[in-house]
């Protein structure tokens, strides 16, 4: 039940512009997190945040490095940092909760991985959209054996991922590419559903220069190039024997588009799109009209808080946050934990070697996720709501 376990003391890092919905979240959705402070770079952001939702304090790394109470970390700053303030992190003996990617470089993921190992300690990394209504209702699906064994899959996302690097500035530096930054929701969401990936092939194409669009920002610069590759076609061997194709382009135009399809010997199913949590999924059996399928799990991102925010549409990110912790006080593997963290990085740094060295890259990592318990909602029914958080609970 949760209440049974006592509190985690947690620490928000980075409080840019996702860290509201986690900060909202940490503090008034998931009872087990006890959100006592936040930090960020500039001093000033964390204020405002701390004062906006109410949180008691605002530290230094160091501070909370030295701060025997705080037990976990929640790591909001933009990928280029990752690595550096989860590793003083876990050498604080804190356990960490990274968003995602886990790091910029894989042989620096693994290297967190094997000192929190070293320490006993927790690590979690993001997407944590894994663990919401739409991707845990299609988990059931398939568990439930309705579409048979999945022979195949198709998974694409577009977008002008170019244009949306100018609303977004961090996009620009490293990890910013669309299959780094919004690919990862699939390639998070395909290991969920199907398992780990054996092999890979692909071919890739960077980022043209973009040249700046929008009027209105007025400090953005003239030029720039998203690093690393920004459009890829790739096909993904499971160790389940699923082929899979993918297809990430940020070259185009528009707002993002998402496909994501499964292939079974018995039917088929639609996935809604993985970068939310209420991505509705689309069942086809022969015979039959495609249906959409209702969600067998809580979580489908919908405020039950409070009066609509701005940030609704991030829906339940901390979700992760909060499994980790109830692991943490159950003493059992957290579900999106360094393997995953470390599979997911793998693939896309697979998928850009496979592609620079026209060869097939054969996977190192594997990882495991188990579904969550079905059945639990958060329905509100005027100020009371329903237990979804004993689903985080095994
Ligand atoms: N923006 C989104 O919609 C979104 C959605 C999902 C996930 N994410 C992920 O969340 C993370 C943060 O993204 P964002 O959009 O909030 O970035 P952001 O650039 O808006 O904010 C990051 C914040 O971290 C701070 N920071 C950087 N290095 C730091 C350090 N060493 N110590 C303390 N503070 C530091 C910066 O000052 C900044 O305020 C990234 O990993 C990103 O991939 C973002």
């Amino acid at each position: 039940m949760p209440g049974s376990y006592p509190k985690v003391k947690t620490a928000v890092v980075g409080c840019g512009s996702i860290s509201s919905i986690y900060i909202r979240n940490l503090k008034s959705l998931f009872t087990i997190i006890d959100l006592v402070a936040l930090c960020n770079r500039t001093r000033e952001k964390a204020e405002e945040k701390a004062a906006q939702f109410g949180i008691p304090k605002v530290m230094t790394l160091e501070e909370i490095a030295a701060d025997p109470e705080i037990e976990l970390v929640v790591n909001l700053t933009p990928p280029g940092s990752h690595y550096e303030v989860t590793k003083r992190m876990l050498e604080a003996g804190k356990h960490v909760y990274s968003e995602k990617v886990f790091t910029t470089d894989l042989s620096q993921a693994r290297e967190l991985a094997d000192l929190a190992k070293s320490r006993g300690l927790y690590l979690g990394v993001a997407p944590d959209t894994v663990l919401g209504a739409g991707i845990q209702t299609a988990r059931r699906i398939l568990d439930t054996g309705l579409i048979g064994n999945v022979s195949s899959g198709l998974v694409s996302v577009t977008r002008s991922h170019n244009l949306m690097s100018e609303l977004f500035p961090f996009l620009q530096g490293q990890c910013g590419c669309l299959p780094y930054d919004v690919g990862v929701y699939y390639v998070g969401a395909l290991i969920a559903l199907l398992g780990p990936v054996k092999s890979i092939r692909a071919f890739a194409a960077p980022a043209p220069v973009h040249e700046k669009q929008l009027l209105f920002l007025e400090h953005t610069p003239a030029s720039w190039q998203i690093p690393g590759n920004n459009l890829v076609c790739a096909g993904l061997e499971f160790k389940s024997g699923a082929l899979v194709s993918m297809h990430f382009n940020g070259n185009t135009v528009g707002d993002e588009q998402s496909r994501f399809e499964l292939y079974g010997s018995l039917g088929m199913i639609k996935v809604g799109d993985p970068n939310v949590f209420n991505g509705r999924v689309k069942l086809l059996l022969p015979e039959s009209q495609e249906v959409e399928f209702p969600f067998t799990h809580g979580y489908d991102g919908t405020n039950t808080l409070s009066a609509p925010t701005s940030f609704d549409g991030s829906g339940h990110r901390g979700i992760g946050v909060a499994e980790m912790a109830y692991a943490l006080r159950q003493g059992r593997p957290n579900r999106l934990n360094q393997d995953y963290g470390i599979h997911c990085l793998e693939i896309l740094t697979g998928i850009d070697e496979a592609a620079a060295t026209g060869s097939t890259y054969e996977m190192k990592s594997t990882c495991h996720i188990r579904p969550l318990t079905p059945g639990r909602y958060s329905t509100v029914w005027g100020s009371a709501r329903a237990d979804a958080e004993s689903a985080l609970i095994d």
